[in-house]
């Protein structure tokens, strides 16, 4: 009869795990481009609610199904989109809460979600958390950077840099 307590048999189980949890702790890291247009004919994303107030946007809500793409230009390669709402929430700033499904439609993450929620700033610029995700994201945690790379009077572009745990 094998014996389980032997030191061999510890060692060969305790290896394992360490190995399955430092291959769980190493983050993927996703880098993509989030394009929004938010103004004009055929618009990405609409102002749906507002409180009307003289020189504020406190209390306005956005919804957006936004595309994801590849790169920074408007033509590059389409990977997923982006579908959430965002909620102007300070007096001081012209910060929104924004709660956020990043759905991919190519590669190994095609079908695959990460759901994201936390504040943008008036700059654009965010470090928001990643609460979960479906498909190959189930499970998931982690961090997602956020930064304007261009804007124009109708759209802008925001580099998106994904830190997931799944
Ligand atoms: C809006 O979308 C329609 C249909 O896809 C397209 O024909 C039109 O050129 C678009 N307009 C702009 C300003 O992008
Ligand atoms: C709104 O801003 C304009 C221009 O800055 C200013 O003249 C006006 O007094 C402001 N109105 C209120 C209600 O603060
Ligand atoms: C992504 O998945 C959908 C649904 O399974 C499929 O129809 C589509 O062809 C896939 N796209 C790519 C680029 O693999
Ligand atoms: C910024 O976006 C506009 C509109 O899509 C585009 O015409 C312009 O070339 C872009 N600028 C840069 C530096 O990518």
């Amino acid at each position: 009869m094998a014996n389980f307590t032997r030191p061999s048999f510890l060692l060969f189980f305790l290896s394992t795990f360490i190995i399955q949890l430092s291959a769980n702790h190493a983050p993927i890291h996703l880098r993509f481009y989030f394009h929004e247009k938010y103004r004009g004919e055929n618009a990405t994303s609409n102002v749906v609610a507002t409180l009307n107030r003289p020189n504020s946007t406190f209390g306005n809500i956005v919804v957006f199904d936004n595309p994801l793409r590849a790169g920074p230009e408007s033509n590059s390669k389409l990977i997923g989109r982006a579908q959430g709402t965002a909620v102007r929430s300070s007096f001081s700033e012209e910060s929104a809460l924004a709660a956020i499904t990043l759905l991919f439609s190519e590669g190994e993450f095609n079908g695959s979600s990460i759901s994201l929620i936390g504040l943008v700033d008036g700059s654009g610029s965010a470090d928001r958390t990643v609460v979960g995700g479906s498909g190959r994201f189930r499970m998931a945690k982690g961090y997602v950077l956020t930064k304007i790379v261009n804007s124009t009077a109708v759209s802008l572009v925001a580099q998106y840099d994904a830190y997931i745990l799944s």
